[in-house]
């Protein structure tokens, strides 16, 4: 239990650094002040341009991926099978981005960073949520609409790789330990569509704002 303790603190840590948030206070802009008010890609986008948000995306992602590989690189000193801290750092990456201290745990999204959860620790099921996020974003250009069906089918494919034993997740997890994985996978999976509550009431309303790499047409 302390290891995986250790590890959820070490991934929150990564997880903390926003980098929306970050670009926008370099540019005298508060992110939670303006547009959606979140600090994720898309509201950062939105509001400072493509390059910042895809410079949001790539590290809000990447943040995942590089405190997996740490907690990797400083357990495996210790522990003879680390996959289980691995997912902890995973974990706790979304949940520093999600609840930041510094900012009264009041965060993003988690969907940049959960894909770098898959990304790093699941990366054969990377390309269902991908392409149902692209495929949902093109069509209707609803960002909060892809990432929440996105996210959702991200949780409901490691159910069924857990049952179809597919052995990229069973050969690493077993018994109480796959369950734990497929627990934490659900929980990151509604904590994000949790978090788009508001998206989902504008979704509801027919106010949600529509992506656009144009400034002019950007809500
Ligand atoms: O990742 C967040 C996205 O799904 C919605 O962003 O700024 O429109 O609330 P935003």
């Amino acid at each position: 239990i302390i290891g995986r303790i250790v590890a959820v603190i070490i991934g929150y840590c990564f997880g903390m650094i926003l980098m929306g948030y970050l670009i926008g206070k370099s540019k005298n802009i508060d992110l939670t002040k303006v547009g959606s008010g979140n600090v994720g890609s898309t509201n950062t986008m939105r509001n400072l341009g493509v390059p910042a948000g895809l410079i949001t995306l790539l590290w809000d992602c990447t943040k995942c991926i590089v405190a997996v590989v740490f907690v990797w690189l400083t357990f495996h000193r210790f522990f003879e099978d680390t996959n289980i801290y691995m997912v902890y750092a995973g974990l706790g990456t979304v949940l520093g981005h999600d609840f930041p201290c510094y900012m009264h745990f009041k965060g993003g999204k988690g969907v940049a960073s959960t894909l770098g959860f898959i990304i790093a620790l699941f990366p054969i099921g990377v390309p269902i949520p991908a392409v149902i996020f692209i495929g949902i974003v093109a069509i209707t250009r609803y960002v909060s609409l892809g990432s929440i069906i996105g996210v959702l089918s991200f949780a409901a494919e490691m159910i069924v790789f857990a049952l179809c034993d597919v052995k990229s997740v069973t050969d690493r997890f077993q018994g109480r330990e796959l369950t734990e994985v497929l627990v934490i996978c659900c929980f990151v999976s509604a904590l994000s569509i949790a978090l788009h509550h508001a998206n989902i009431k504008r979704l509801l309303s027919g106010n949600e704002n529509k992506f656009s790499f144009h400034p002019e047409t950007r809500a």
